[in-house]
């Protein structure tokens, strides 16, 4: 089998003619498929080898991988079938497997090393740790209350949850989770190629707080300032770069799942998280009134352009169930289904509208941990993430002897000139 070089990027995101899927298409998409381990995508470290189309619409693709019997096989073959899958004109996708050879192995950690250097400089958001942006078109459909949620959720299986704040405007997660009190920063060691500048990394370290068999660890602009009232007199570009700051400076070691509470719409702080996260997935939540479907598909083409992965959306405020059972459908019906359809995503939960999800986020007891109607509708939502479409990473028996590969490379580079972080 010859290799393949990827053609150079393309505007793939205008649907294919004749209903017959390009290469170019399928090469693109591969790009958003991600080696947790490496961390990169597999187009760029070389593991997707090629890409055949039959005139039936059946993609053939093939990867190479670092180690056979790696668990991060299952993760990237279901990673490029949905992925290939979702494009238009495609009715099979079959992989064939191989392994890098020596010098594409070296090649592949090469790529890694640059990206563990370059990464150090970006965010501090491990490879591993599922970043889920939880977005929507406008405010008040309840984004707060699914991320909250969806997080207590998470962490009551057992999974340690970071859940970030970043409708800086509008934060409301430290009430809803019943957290409050500054978050306080600590002295990182200092690099071993820094020692001799001193330039020792002062890391936020979010508030915490155990749910279940799990952690959830929050961080809002609300743990920074006084009131809500000394958040709105900052200015546009101070909140973007506060939000970064999120990302950057605080400690994200250890999260399996991160979620982030959007501001509303498509503006310069969401365009921004969008390029700093490549690799995340979007949850797009709406209600089910049909009218408030246009502005959320701005959302859904943001996200594609900025080659996110739309997970699904989640549908909020859905019919009322009373205690009979009956259902009653206060905000209209089928706007998440509408969503889903023009998305070409699934609808992953409909959560009822019920007075304890309001009472809940008010008092700081989220009502996914309780009982309910909503509280069976998020735990739902949760277990159908973790079984289906945002799997947590699974590094054991992998990762060690390849990360020690790439350590290893790191130091034998640290005789050599060192991207160094320029003090903020
Ligand atoms: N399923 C629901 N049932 C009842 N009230 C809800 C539900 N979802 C959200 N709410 C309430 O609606 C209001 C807006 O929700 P919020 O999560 O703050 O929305 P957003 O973050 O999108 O602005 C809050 O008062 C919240 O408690
Ligand atoms: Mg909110």
């Amino acid at each position: 089998m010859t290799d393949q070089t990827p053609p150079a990027s393309t505007d793939v995101l205008s649907a294919p003619t004749a209903g017959r899927v390009s290469e170019e298409a399928v090469w693109e998409v591969l790009r958003g498929v991600i080696d947790p381990e490496l961390g990169s995508d597999i187009v760029e470290l070389g593991m997707a080898k090629g890409v055949r189309i039959e005139p039936d619409g059946t993609v053939h693709v093939t990867i190479a991988l670092t180690t056979s019997g790696c668990p991060l096989r299952a993760e990237i073959q279901r990673n490029v079938r949905t992925r290939v899958g979702a494009l238009a004109g495609v009715t099979h996708v079959k992989l064939d497997w191989t392994e890098l050879d020596q010098a594409g192995k070296a090649a592949a950690m090469e790529r890694a090393r640059r990206n563990i250097a370059e990464r150090a400089e970006q965010t501090a958001v491990p490879s591993s740790t599922k970043v889920v942006m939880v977005a929507s078109g406008k405010g008040g459909v309840g984004k707060s209350s699914v991320t909250v949620n969806l997080g207590a959720a998470l962490a009551d299986m057992g999974f340690t949850v970071g859940i970030m704040d970043a409708d800086i405007w509008g934060y409301s997660v430290p009430r809803m989770v019943g957290l409050d009190g500054r978050m306080h920063a600590e002295e990182q060691p200092p690099e071993p190629d820094g020692a001799a500048a001193g330039d020792k990394r002062a890391r936020i370290i979010p508030n915490e707080i155990p749910v279940g068999d799990g952690r959830l660890k929050v961080v809002s602009m609300g743990f920074l300032v006084e009131d809500e009232g000394s958040a709105l007199m900052w200015r546009g570009l101070v909140l973007n770069r506060a939000v970064q700051h999120f990302l950057e400076d605080v400690d994200w070691e250890g999260v399996d799942y991160l979620l982030i509470d959007m501001p509303p719409g498509t503006g310069d702080v969401q365009m921004g998280l969008a390029k700093l996260l490549p690799r995340a997935e979007m949850l797009i939540v709406t209600t089910p009134s049909l009218t408030a479907q246009k502005v959320a598909i701005r959302v859904v083409d943001m996200g594609r352009k900025n080659f996110l992965h739309i997970a699904g959306v989640v549908e909020n405020m859905s019919a009322y169930v009373d205690d009979t059972g009956r259902e009653h459908r206060l905000f209209g019906t089928g706007g998440g289904d509408r969503l889903a359809e023009d998305a070409g995503v699934p609808l992953l939960a409909r959560i009822p509208i019920e007075a304890a999800v309001a009472d809940g986020g008010d008092h700081g007891r989220p009502v996914a941990l309780a009982d309910g109607p909503a509280a069976d509708a998020f735990r739902a939502l949760a277990r159908r993430i973790v079984e289906d479409v945002i799997q947590p990473t699974d590094m054991s028996g992998c990762s060690s002897r390849m990360l020690d590969a790439v350590q290893a490379a790191l130091d034998e580079a640290d005789s050599g000139p060192v991207a160094t972080r320029a003090p903020s």
